[in-house]
């Protein structure tokens, strides 16, 4: 009884911030465009609004001054929660809202939600990816949206449970950092930072260098969503290959969003970076537990057609795994059984089953591109 004392309560005050922060927010765009809604770089404006809408100097009621008492996920939720009460981008439910006759933008709230795109990092509580997609074949090979959520089976916690960023770390390192606890804001800078999703190029505990994604990335609403979970190029569109070794960041969203994953997960990066048909997948990285590792960083040395050289493909992060979480599930002894990087079989916050955040029931992400 308690609890759901609390909770209605708690309904309460989230409904409040979003309308409030909402008023706030001033002229109606109509494109979910970057930085938009409250996470505005304030640049040379010298008497800001903005601040308003989350902080109070002498009546912070949480950490940071932030004016609600509840978590940094409920806060961001009172926006991007189910049924995109402050923006179309519903990320707790993997949805984008604004169908046939609504317009993007504000007003949020009360559209209609897409069936045929679902957003791009799939979703925390739900999401649409269609995990058992039977296509296969090159160039038909694909994973669809469901026209209705699921319910999500593996996520990056962000309910305040802690778990092991695998491998985190340089070679030899051990399995990763243990008992990290993840936030909204561990990813995403909440103040807007002008870079691609406002990821933060350093994301919060990350042992790597950083790696900024310049926001030049397609950005219409429908951008921000995919009608194929296998195919994450802006439009299904591969970009020109370099030939030679250029790593610019802005040109491909696969080779971008890996280096920037592998940020935190540093040894999970591996990829063709020589002539040499014996490396990547055939080569000892030096580390005892991430030895060999299947290419992952959407880019790299191939000798496949004319002219051989540096070239952008789909062995990416995002194109096995959803960034936020996904509703396939692994129903399989093989697959549900998997030892986690620390040989251990039981390891939270995922413990239930061994899904891993990928886009396809067991093992069937393998099949999109192997056809054993
Ligand atoms: C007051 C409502 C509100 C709150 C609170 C809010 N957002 Fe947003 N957010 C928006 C709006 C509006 C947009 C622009 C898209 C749209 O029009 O729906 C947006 C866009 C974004 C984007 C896409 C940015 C880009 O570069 O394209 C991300 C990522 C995001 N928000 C994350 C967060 C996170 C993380 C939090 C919590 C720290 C948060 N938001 C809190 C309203 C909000
Ligand atoms: C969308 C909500 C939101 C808005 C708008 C916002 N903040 Fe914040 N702010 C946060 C959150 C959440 C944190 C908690 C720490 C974090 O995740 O960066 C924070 C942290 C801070 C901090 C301490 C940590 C840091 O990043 O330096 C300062 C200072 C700050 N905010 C100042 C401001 C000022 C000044 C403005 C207006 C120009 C502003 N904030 C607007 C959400 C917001
Ligand atoms: C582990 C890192 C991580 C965490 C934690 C995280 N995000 Fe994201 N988020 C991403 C990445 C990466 C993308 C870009 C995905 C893409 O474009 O393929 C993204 C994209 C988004 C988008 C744009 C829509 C989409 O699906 O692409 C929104 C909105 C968003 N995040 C909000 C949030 C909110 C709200 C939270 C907390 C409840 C959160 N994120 C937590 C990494 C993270
Ligand atoms: C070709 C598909 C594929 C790609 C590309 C891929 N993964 Fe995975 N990932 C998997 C599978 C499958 C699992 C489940 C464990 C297994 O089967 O070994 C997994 C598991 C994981 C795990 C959970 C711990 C573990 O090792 O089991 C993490 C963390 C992870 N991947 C991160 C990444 C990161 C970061 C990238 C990009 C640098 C990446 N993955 C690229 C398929 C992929
Ligand atoms: C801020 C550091 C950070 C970043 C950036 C990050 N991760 Fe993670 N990741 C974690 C932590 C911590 C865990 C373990 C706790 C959890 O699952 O939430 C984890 C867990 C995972 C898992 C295993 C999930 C399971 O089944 O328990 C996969 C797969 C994964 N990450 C993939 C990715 C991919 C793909 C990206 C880039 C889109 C990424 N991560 C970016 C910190 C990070
Ligand atoms: C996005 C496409 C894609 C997916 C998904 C994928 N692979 Fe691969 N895989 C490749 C390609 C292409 C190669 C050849 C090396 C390279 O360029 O990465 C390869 C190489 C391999 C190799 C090494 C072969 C050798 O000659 O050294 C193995 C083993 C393998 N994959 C297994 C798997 C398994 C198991 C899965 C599912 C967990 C999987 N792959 C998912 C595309 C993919």
């Amino acid at each position: 009884m308690r609890n759901m004392r609390k909770t209605t309560l708690f309904v309460g005050i989230v409904a409040g911030i979003a309308i409030a922060l909402l008023a706030g927010l001033g002229t109606s765009t109509q494109t979910a465009s970057a930085d938009a809604g409250p996470h505005v770089d304030t640049g040379t404006d010298s008497t800001p609004d903005k601040c308003a809408s989350c902080h109070r100097i002498h009546t912070g009621q949480n950490e940071y001054l932030l004016k609600e008492a509840g978590s940094e996920t409920d806060f961001c939720y009172s926006c991007h929660g189910t049924g995109g009460p402050g923006s179309d981008l519903a990320a707790q439910e993997g949805t984008l809202y604004g169908g046939a006759g609504d317009p993007y933008g504000d007003p949020y709230g009360g559209k209609t939600e897409l069936a045929t795109v679902g957003l791009r990092a799939g979703g925390f509580d739900a999401a649409r990816i269609d995990t058992t997609d039977p296509s296969a074949g090159y160039g038909s090979a694909a994973i669809g949206v469901l026209a209705t959520t699921e319910t999500v089976v593996s996520n990056h916690a962000i309910d305040g449970t802690a778990g092991t960023t695998w491998g985190s770390g340089p070679i030899g390192s051990g399995a990763g950092e243990p008992s990290v606890t993840l936030g909204c804001g561990s990813c995403h800078n909440p103040h807007g930072n002008g870079q691609y999703r406002i990821l933060r190029p350093v994301p919060v505990g990350a042992p790597g260098a950083g790696y900024a994604i310049p926001d030049t990335y397609p950005k219409a609403a429908a951008d921000y969503a995919t009608p194929d979970y296998l195919n994450m190029y802006f439009g299904g569109v591969a970009p020109a290959n370099p030939i030679v070794d250029d790593r610019t960041p802005g040109v491909s969203i696969l080779m971008d969003t890996s280096a920037w994953c592998a940020q935190c997960h540093t040894r999970y990066l591996a990829e063709h970076h020589a002539a040499d048909p014996a490396d990547a997948s055939r080569e000892d990285s030096g580390d005892p537990i991430f030895t060999y590792r299947h290419t992952s960083s959407g880019y790299g040395y191939s000798s496949y057609r004319d002219p051989a050289g540096f070239k952008f493909n789909n062995r990416a992060c995002i194109t096995c795994h959803a960034s936020h979480g996904s509703n396939a599930s692994m129903p399989g002894p093989a697959s549900s059984s998997v030892e986690w990087p620390d040989g251990s079989v039981v390891n939270p916050p995922n413990d239930l089953e061994r899904a891993s955040l990928l886009k396809m029931d067991n093992r069937g992400i393998c099949l999109k591109c192997h056809n054993e």
